[in-house]
């Protein structure tokens, strides 16, 4: 698996990019050492920037140690004003990451306070801005941060995290900040493809999205593979209309002859396995998940090792079933809008609901495929099905199909955050 960017975005360098690192007050601040550490390796230059709350928990002089700066926490410290004001200093970063960013210093932004120095900065900046929010579970799921977050969203925030799991507090559920290596992927994947610079506006502002494309290869021996027709296209589009919708997309392709959309992230990789576990990790951050790849449901229980000879009149593989990676991703993540396709030669309607439910996903771009139609072609017709709707798109150029496609994913995906936070808000109320 690789990245087609500049670099791997998890261990090459980013070389002469400046991270502006800031921390609020949290016990998962002690991971931000591990993050500096990940962006200097990476070849950034790295600044850090912390609260007063922060200075509880870790010592500057870690992170002093760790990006060779003096930290910088407040707005009154007349010899770092004088080496570099603090507007300068807003003005000085590639990409602002706060990290771990508390529940107060979220609504201090949203709200456009400036009362110390971090949210002085954040208020004086035009750079894009990452924040991996760490809080207790009630306080994530409270309405009043859920507003602040669309607010911070809807004005290109680069929401990262929070995770599940178990809490400093003893409970369990989600507000655990990202893992160090998970915020360090996405802000130096967006860094090195350059997406970071380019907040687009748009209904998807803010968001992230995975897409699976292409085919998959199964390997026989060294010089053959099971694969299929898929070109790609259709996937290749959706990245396109996604990002162009304002979303960060990181599109996970099998082998394909195509150029990769500007502004979008791309995984390269070749087997089923290997596309799991990309999207798994590219979806680990991500809030949309399209699965447009035409993955090989079964691969050779044994890949041969030298090429299989002519030997025999007749040759049998045995062949054992691959994962279903939107089934697995949806077990992972049960919060995530996953959209899938479904490739048909019959009964579309009935095989593609089926799916919907069976691998419970939030809307099925069906699509009639065989005889000439669909693969390797440049038009497409889909009918998209989800819990009580359907709409019929096409047929028209794959790149038509995936805006329209685009849009509906946008406004479906808005409906169910609407429904999750209409839902919070009831269970709350009793
Ligand atoms: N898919 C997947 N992982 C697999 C197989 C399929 O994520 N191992 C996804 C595809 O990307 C698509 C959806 O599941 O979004 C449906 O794929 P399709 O090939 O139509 O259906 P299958 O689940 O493979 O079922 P069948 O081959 O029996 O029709």
């Amino acid at each position: 698996m690789r990245s087609s960017s500049n670099s791997d975005p998890n261990h090459g360098p980013v070389p002469g990019r400046r991270i502006l690192l800031a921390l609020c007050g949290g016990i998962a601040a002690y991971k931000s050492a591990e993050l500096a550490r990940r962006f200097i390796k990476a070849g950034c230059e790295v600044q850090v920037v912390m609260t007063d709350s922060a200075l509880r928990f870790i010592g500057a002089q870690t992170f002093q140690a760790l990006t060779g700066k003096p930290v910088r926490s407040s707005l009154w410290d007349e010899a770092a004003e004088a080496a570099m004001g603090h507007i300068e200093l807003a003005r000085w970063p590639d990409a602002i990451v706060i990290a771990p960013a508390t529940a107060n210093t979220l609504a201090k932004i949203a709200h456009g306070f400036a009362d110390d120095l971090l949210t002085t900065l954040v208020l004086a900046t035009d750079k894009p801005i990452f924040v991996a929010p760490a809080m207790n579970r009630l306080m994530w799921a409270n309405a009043a941060t859920q507003a602040n977050m669309s607010t911070l969203r809807s004005r290109g925030f680069k929401v990262i995290g929070p995770g599940s799991g178990a809490q400093a507090c003893g409970e369990v559920g989600e507000g655990r900040v990202a893992e160090p290596e998970d915020v360090a992927a996405v802000v130096l994947a967006a860094l090195a493809s350059g997406s970071a610079a380019k907040a687009l506006d748009g209904p998807l502002s803010g968001r992230r999205a995975v897409v699976t494309a292409g085919p998959t290869r199964e390997p026989i021996d060294p010089v053959r593979f099971i694969t299929n027709r898929s070109s790609g296209k259709q996937g290749y589009a959706v990245a396109e209309a996604l990002r162009a919708l304002g979303a960060e997309v990181t599109l996970v392709s099998g082998p394909v002859n195509l150029e990769t959309p500007a502004g979008v992230q791309r995984i390269d990789c070749e087997t089923a396995q290997d596309m799991l576990d990309a999207t798994v990790a590219a979806c680990a951050t991500a809030d949309i998940l399209v699965g447009t790849a035409a993955v090989a449901d079964y691969r050779c229980v044994e890949v041969a090792g030298q090429k299989i000879k002519k030997k025999t009149e007749t040759l049998e593989l045995e062949l054992t079933k691959n994962a279903d990676i939107l089934s697995e991703v949806r077990s992972l993540q049960p919060q995530l809008f996953i959209v899938g396709f479904a490739a048909e030669t019959e009964k579309l309607a009935e095989h593609a609901k089926g799916k919907l439910a069976r691998k419970k996903l939030n809307l099925i771009a069906a699509n009639w495929v065989g005889n000439g139609r669909a693969f390797d072609r440049d038009d497409n017709a889909l009918t998209v099905y989800w819990a009580d709707g359907e709409l019929a798109i096409g047929p028209a150029d794959k790149r038509e199909v995936a805006g329209q496609l685009a849009g509906l994913i946008a406004e479906r995906y808005a409906a169910a955050c609407n429904t999750a936070a209409s839902s919070t808000k009831a269970r709350k109320a009793k």
